[in-house]
């Protein structure tokens, strides 16, 4: 079968040291069935027709001892970001060499075509008690850096979206290969055991989920209608902050406009909350958290719009972030008046939701986010109490 590929050319020749000059860079050129064109530096794919193995792609790559960045592949950090198990990730964007990105008033940032956008999971090790499970330390990431040191860390999964020819975002996950050398893809999930070890020493065995296909679209459409595959993280407002690159600590935007990345102005965009800045207001920081944990399906045109919970940074009125809202699901949890019990965690169905994780046994139905977490996130949690704690006990 005859497949397109679009192939994005690199106009950095190199890898052998002695760089000849920069071809002419077409940013994506149809090759007709057999293998991208480029000598060097990132290629891209359709997601339908993503390789067999993540190098492929030359966006990461890893000796087994270290796991490095491609030509012009830059990682940024979010200033509240997803939580996921504890795991720890380094996020990678990559655009052709002559495109760049676009910023919008309010939103997502416009990628060219051929933009290549990755997340990778992985864990600090820790022994595990566990027989065959991966011990993972649970501790707090420290955002910065462009390598990831493999003697100390254990790489899962490397999320990749990719913007294709037509327009659309194809994605696709790799799982890393036990040598930790290459990932493989897997489109239709995986359960693997892990082990949180604290340093307090409390042990959290549970089967972390590598998402299948459809569900990395249930989250990332942020329209159920259209169920189109968007960015969620790459916002100016969620890039707004410093990251330390191997050259230095800069801000991110100020960073990829310097590089000749980013169109436009960078300074004075609005910046979202650190989720766990304890200079930050309860408000804000709990705000920031659900903004970016829920609300890419509790929106108004979301796969939870039905609920009239939304969960947004742009939200105000109350009832819609379920302040004195009835729940309009979950009959067997009548006992709930409101979503959100001005004052009263205990009494509130969201905080119920968000602390309904037995790990391996409750049924994820009840826990909220319904997928992408299977342990409590004690720390976020604990925000989402001390918000719903202070909001004085009235409703209208
Ligand atoms: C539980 C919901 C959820 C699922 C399931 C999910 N994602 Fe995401 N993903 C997010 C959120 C929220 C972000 C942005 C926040 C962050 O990066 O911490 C994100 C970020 C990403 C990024 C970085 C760019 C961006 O959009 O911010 C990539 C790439 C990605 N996801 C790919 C995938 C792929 C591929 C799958 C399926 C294998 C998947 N995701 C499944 C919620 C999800
Ligand atoms: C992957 C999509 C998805 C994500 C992410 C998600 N939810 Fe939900 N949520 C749903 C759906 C669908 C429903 C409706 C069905 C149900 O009640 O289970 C729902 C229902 C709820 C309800 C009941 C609302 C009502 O009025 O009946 C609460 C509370 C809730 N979610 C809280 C959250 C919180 C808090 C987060 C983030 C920490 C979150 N959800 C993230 C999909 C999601």
């Amino acid at each position: 079968m005859a497949v397109a590929l679009a192939v994005a050319l690199s106009a950095c020749g190199g890898g052998g040291g002695s760089a000849p000059p920069p071809a002419p860079v077409s940013a994506a050129v149809t090759v007709e069935g057999g293998e991208p064109q480029a000598a060097s530096g990132v290629r891209v794919y359709p997601a339908a027709a993503a390789p067999q193995k993540l190098s492929a792609w030359r966006v990461v790559a890893s000796d087994g001892a270290t796991l490095a960045l491609g030509d012009r592949v830059v990682p940024y950090a979010l200033n509240t970001p997803l939580f996921s198990d504890y795991a720890h990730k380094l996020r990678t964007l990559w655009v052709p060499p002559g495109t760049q990105i676009e910023r919008t008033a309010s939103g997502p940032l416009q990628f060219p075509i051929g933009a290549v956008v990755t997340k990778t999971f992985y864990y600090p090790k820790a022994a595990a008690q566990t027989p065959g499970a991966l011990g993972a330390r649970r501790i707090e990431q420290a955002e910065g850096g462009e390598t990831i040191d493999l003697a100390t860390h254990h790489l899962v999964e490397t999320r990749l979206m990719v913007r294709q020819e037509d327009g659309t975002w194809g994605a696709v996950t790799y799982v890393w290969d036990a040598d930790q050398r290459d990932a493989t893809p897997v489109r239709s999930g995986q359960a693997i055991a892990v082990e949180l070890v604290a340093d307090a020493g409390a042990r959290t065995p549970f089967t972390y989920q590598v998402p299948t296909d459809r569900q990395c679209v249930d989250c990332h459409a942020t329209n159920a209608t259209t169920r189109r595959f968007e960015p969620i993280g790459p916002q100016a407002r969620h890039l707004n902050r410093r990251y330390a690159y191997a050259g230095g600590s800069v801000n991110q935007l100020e960073h990829l406009s310097a590089l000749g990345l980013l169109a436009g102005d960078a300074t004075g965009a609005p910046a979202t909350t650190v989720w766990n800045d304890a200079a930050a207001s309860i408000e804000a920081r709990a705000r920031a958290y659900l903004d970016v944990n829920c609300a890419s399906c509790h929106n108004p045109v979301g796969r939870a719009a039905a609920t009239g919970l939304w969960l947004g940074a742009d939200v105000v009125a109350p009832t819609s972030l379920g302040v004195c809202k009835p729940p309009v699901g979950g009959a067997q949890y009548r006992r709930f008046a409101y979503d959100v019990q001005p004052g009263d965690p205990d009494a509130s169905f969201l905080y119920h939701r968000l602390t309904s994780y037995r790990p391996n046994s409750e049924p994820p139905r009840v826990a909220m986010p319904e997928l992408g977490r299977h342990v409590f996130d004690a720390e976020g949690n604990a925000l989402i109490r001390a918000w719903i704690a202070a909001m004085p006990p009235v409703c209208p």
